[in-house]
């Protein structure tokens, strides 16, 4: 039996379990492979990418808080991943275990999937964590106008437009939440990358005041749990297009899929599986 897992520490809320073993199941993978949650801890980060490399683990998604962590256990990391300064995706090629990133193609699938055109598009992202840097990373490989950064801490979005700058003549502007709203240009897309309107923690709370959207604004938010969060409901209530973050969750996961068994995984089907689960977790409106 080959063996995949998500390590992170907490994992129990992890919902990658419940995709991958959907799409095992429906391609009938899951007498070949499977995969389990495994909880780890710091000091055990080099015994876990030995494991991969001796073939005891055959793949792995890596969570929080990791992602940073188990880069100087791998020898080789793909280009995004590096970029980004996070994996969060382990396979096996021929003899060698690579760490890539897979939010950042994830996110841009999504967009894709919701007929988003990049193009000359000013784009605002609120946030400037590990998800944030995905994305911002994501866009900037795009022909976009503008990416700005909003960030309830202000010296972490500078910090992100600084380490963006190296790679893109993007013309990139970076400031604190509060600003939102201030400037009078149109936002094409709108990001949320915080963790304001998550289950549990900031739920009902939105990270931008609705009077300052507006309603040619394609909303999409990161959190997935709820599905509809405060800012999508506001955004939905104003005219907007919005998009959900199951639709990255999904993505991601599939990308990891592929780099492990080669195969397609059935989109449809690991949907399905997510959606059902959030149902009965789903406090949200
Ligand atoms: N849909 C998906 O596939 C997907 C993938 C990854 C992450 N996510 C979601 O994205 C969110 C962020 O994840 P992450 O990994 O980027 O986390 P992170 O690295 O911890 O970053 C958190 C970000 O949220 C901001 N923030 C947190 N609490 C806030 C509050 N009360 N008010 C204002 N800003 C606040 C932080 O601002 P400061 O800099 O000021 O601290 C920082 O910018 C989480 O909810 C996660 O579940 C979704």
């Amino acid at each position: 039996m080959k063996q995949l897992v998500v390590a992170g520490n907490p994992i129990d809320h992890s919902l990658s379990p419940i995709m991958h073993i959907a799409a095992l199941e429906t391609l009938e993978l899951d007498r070949e492979y499977c995969y389990d949650k495994v909880l780890l801890q710091k000091s055990d980060l080099k015994k876990f990418v030995e494991s991969l490399e001796s073939g005891l683990i055959n793949g792995a998604n890596i969570t929080l808080p990791f992602k940073t962590s188990v880069i100087p256990f791998l020898s080789n990391i793909t280009k995004e991943a590096e970029a980004v300064g996070a994996v969060n995706t382990i396979y096996r090629k021929d003899s060698d275990v690579i760490g890539s990133n897979t939010d950042v193609q994830g996110f841009l699938n999504v967009l894709h999937e919701n007929d988003v055109d990049l193009e000359g598009s000013c784009v605002t992202i609120i946030g400037a964590g590990g998800v944030a840097r995905a994305v911002a990373f994501a866009l900037v490989s795009k022909d976009i106008s503008v990416l700005k950064i909003l960030n309830r801490t202000k010296l972490n979005a500078e910090k992100l437009v600084t380490s963006i700058k190296q790679v893109s003549d993007v013309n990139l502007q970076s400031g604190s939440l509060t600003s939102f709203g201030n400037s009078e240009d149109e936002i094409d897309l709108l990001i949320n990358c915080t963790s304001i309107g998550m289950v549990g923690q900031s739920i009902g709370k939105s990270p931008v005041d609705k009077n300052l959207m507006s309603s040619n604004t394609v909303v999409m938010d990161l959190v997935y749990n709820p599905m509809v969060t405060k800012l999508l409901e506001d955004a939905v209530q104003i005219g907007c297009r919005v998009i959900d973050g199951v639709g990255m969750l999904l993505h991601q996961g599939a990308l990891s899929f592929e780099s492990w068994t080669g195969l397609k995984p059935p989109l449809n089907v690991m949907r399905k599986a997510l959606l059902q689960v959030l149902e009965v977790t789903d406090d949200g409106p």
